[in-house]
């Protein structure tokens, strides 16, 4: 089998970055959003980040033209029935996944691979919603996806090798670098990332220091390209939190806990530069302050 046809389920910050490299990398390309209003932000956004690819000169404006002629957006799920391939990147929620999904199996044609790229649920809870267990594979790619070269392909005690050999070879042909894992709450990155940026979060109330030294610390003294405040903050409050909870349950060890403050935080709105407010202020999104509200932690 080759994978010629991609479907995207989702055009939000994810799924919008997977649906452009995968028309960028020559594949025909359908994305499915669940309203108008979603479908247009998405599509701006891939607008704006391929505008930044040819403001560079990596791309073309011709070539941008012909990404985007490879990419049809849609509001109709049947419009996914002949993919080869159908990536979803909806809300971490399972139940609502698991739903998708077994509407999914129904309609994509038998022999293609159905993939999640969620970065914490289970891949082989989301698969028995189907009834195509062996063709079912995680594909989880990190933010902002059209620059990150990694993509974790995730196998569990029965994905076919055929469906894990074509995920690595689609990431490859995406021109990331795949690294094979198993079906493990976090994956790789995630399982050593985030008890990492929960730590920081620990330093910062045990008094080590400020956030932004913190931040300094990591990115000057480890040449990290973003502090884990800033991190946290890109990544989003509430997902680090959501994905925390979700460790946590999985391995019950301290070091997955979301420490009171991470927690507050989501309570509170405060989700990091989506919202306006996270562990920094961004008032004037170009130039982040520390939160003041933090300096003294209620
Ligand atoms: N598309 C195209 N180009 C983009 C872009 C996008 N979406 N976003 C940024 N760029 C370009 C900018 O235009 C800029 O181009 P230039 O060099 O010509 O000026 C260049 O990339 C660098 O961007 P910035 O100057 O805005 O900022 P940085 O130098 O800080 O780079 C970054 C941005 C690549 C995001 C870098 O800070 C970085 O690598 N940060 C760490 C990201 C990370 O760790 N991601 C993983 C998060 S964890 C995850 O996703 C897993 C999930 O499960 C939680």
């Amino acid at each position: 089998m080759e994978i010629r046809k991609i479907g995207v389920v989702g055009c939000g910050l994810m799924g919008s970055g997977i649906a452009q490299v995968a028309a960028m990398a020559g594949y025909d390309t359908v994305v499915l959003e669940v309203s108008q209003e979603l479908l247009d932000k998405g599509r701006a956004s891939i607008d704006r980040s391929l505008a930044k690819f040819v403001e560079k000169g990596e791309l073309s404006a011709e070539q941008k033209a012909q990404v985007v002629a490879r990419l049809r957006p849609t509001l109709k799920l049947q419009d996914l029935a002949d993919r080869d391939l159908v990536i979803e990147a909806v809300v971490e929620n399972l139940e609502l996944k698991r739903e998708l999904f077994a509407d999914l199996d129904r309609i994509v044609k038998a022999e293609a691979l159905l993939a999640s790229n969620t970065s914490s649920l289970s891949i082989t809870e989301l698969m028995t919603a189907t009834r195509r267990a062996p063709r079912f594979l995680g594909l989880h790619f990190f933010n902002p996806v059209p620059l990150m070269k990694l993509v974790e392909v995730v196998k569990t005690v029965v994905t076919e090798p055929e469906a894990v050999q074509l995920g690595l070879d689609f990431a490859r042909r995406l021109g990331k670098t795949p690294i094979l894992t198993t079906d493990r709450a976090g994956f790789i990155v995630n399982r050593l990332l985030v008890p990492y940026l929960l730590d920081a979060i620990r330093a910062f109330e045990e008094g080590f220091g400020t956030i932004e030294d913190i931040d300094q610390g990591m990115k000057l003294g480890c040449n990290h390209p973003m502090g884990p405040f800033t991190l946290m903050d890109f990544v989003g409050i509430e997902t680090t939190c959501s994905i925390a909870e979700i460790l946590f349950d999985e391995y019950r060890e301290k070091r997955f806990a979301p420490p009171p403050l991470l927690k507050r935080m989501v309570l509170a709105g405060m989700y990091g530069r989506k919202s306006g407010k996270g562990f920094y202020d961004y008032s004037d999104p170009k130039n982040p302050k520390m939160n003041k509200l933090l300096e003294w932690r209620g």
